[in-house]
């Protein structure tokens, strides 16, 4: 296969943050991706519907002319979030989900929930209206080894949170381990799990073995091989429960190339030719619309976009920037480390 069309994708995890940055990074994804779920951890987070409003309206406006993108909005769960804020929120169409952080798991999540029965009346009133819950799925205990915090998570803090408050719909986001992967599987369409594009190519040799590669590093951190084999096999398996979420994550390289760099990987410029590279070696290009472009759009409810990407198979590799440039300082786009030459039809 040398060229295939798409309906446009969709990017159910974005990071998009605010003012320069937010001009910056936007035309990265709005020239491929029709909408994305933007997160909500900015400085400070965007709790309330009002906030969210605002935040919409500055997305909007940061839109470059002639560009098409439908940002779907996000509220960031506190322990004092009003649910009558929520409900209105989601009835009146501007909220699509509401996003947990645990309190210290990753950027920006200060504000995060350290006690979850304060929120349980807010996660009640989800499961009545069917307002999907965004979940950062990792513990924050020190005592528990970084690379075992998603498989902790699900077992100390996820499941007993879906048993206690049934109907809830819940998205895993960025899903990192087998674990994570089977416990999606063990449970019915409520469940979805979002997988982004570096999970795909990345172990945590990748990381750590023989320099620190402080571009790789996001969080939660890449696993063992064992667990990136599992995510590819997850994201090219056809199943509707699991779908495109990149966490695109724009610092400023200043930030990520310092003694304490911040977690996050920007992928938003190359992701669609990565994953055109990934599913043909997985012999899955048929399950690529799936993955970036129906399953997700199913789970929120909302129809497919009509408008189409195609992307084609060239003799010489896809080219992007080694870093999208602007006010807020320079951001190193994702390498994936190989040649890949499926590149997106202008
Ligand atoms: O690597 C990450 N970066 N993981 C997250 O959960 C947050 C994100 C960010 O906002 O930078
Ligand atoms: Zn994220």
């Amino acid at each position: 296969m040398t060229s295939i069309t798409l309906r446009r994708p969709d990017d159910m995890h974005l990071h998009l943050r605010d003012g320069a940055m937010l001009a910056a990074v936007l035309p990265e994804t709005a020239r491929h991706f029709a909408r994305a779920l933007v997160m909500p951890n900015l400085v400070p987070p965007v709790v309330t519907a009002r906030e969210a409003a605002a935040y919409r309206d500055r997305i909007r406006a940061a839109l470059p002319e002639g560009m098409a993108f439908d940002p779907l909005m996000t509220l960031y769960l506190t322990e004092t979030t009003d649910p009558a804020d929520v409900a209105a929120a989601a009835a009146s169409g501007l909220v699509t989900a509401v996003k947990l952080y645990p309190a210290g798991a990753t950027t920006n999540s200060q504000s995060g929930v350290r006690d979850f029965a304060r929120v349980q009346g807010v996660l009640d009133r989800m499961a009545e209206i069917g307002l999907p819950l965004c979940v950062h799925g990792e513990v924050t205990d020190p005592d528990i080894d970084i690379f075992d915090r998603e498989a902790v998570f699900i077992d100390r803090v996820l499941d007993p949170l879906r048993r206690r408050t049934p109907g809830l719909r819940v998205v895993m986001e960025h899903i990192t381990t087998r674990d994570a992967v089977d416990y999606a599987r063990s449970a019915g369409p409520d469940l979805g799990a979002t997988i982004t594009t570096h999970h795909l190519i990345l172990n945590r040799n990748h990381i750590l073995a023989g320099a620190i590669r402080p571009h790789y590093y996001c969080l939660p951190v890449a696993k063992r091989e064992r667990h990136r084999l599992a995510l590819r096999e997850a994201a090219t398996s056809g199943e509707a429960r699991f779908f495109l979420g990149t966490d695109s994550a724009p610092h400023p390289d200043a930030r990520k190339e310092q003694a304490c760099g911040c977690a996050g990987c920007f992928t938003a410029t190359n992701t669609m030719p990565i994953l055109a590279h990934v599913f043909e070696e997985m012999c899955a290009m048929d399950r690529l619309e799936g993955f970036v472009a129906l399953h997700g759009a199913a789970f929120y409810g909302l129809a497919a976009n009509q408008a189409r990407l195609s992307l084609s198979k060239r003799a010489t590799a896809a080219a992007w920037p080694e870093k999208i440039l602007g006010g807020a300082g320079s951001v190193t786009v994702f390498n994936p480390g190989f040649p890949v030459y499926w590149h997106v039809d202008d």
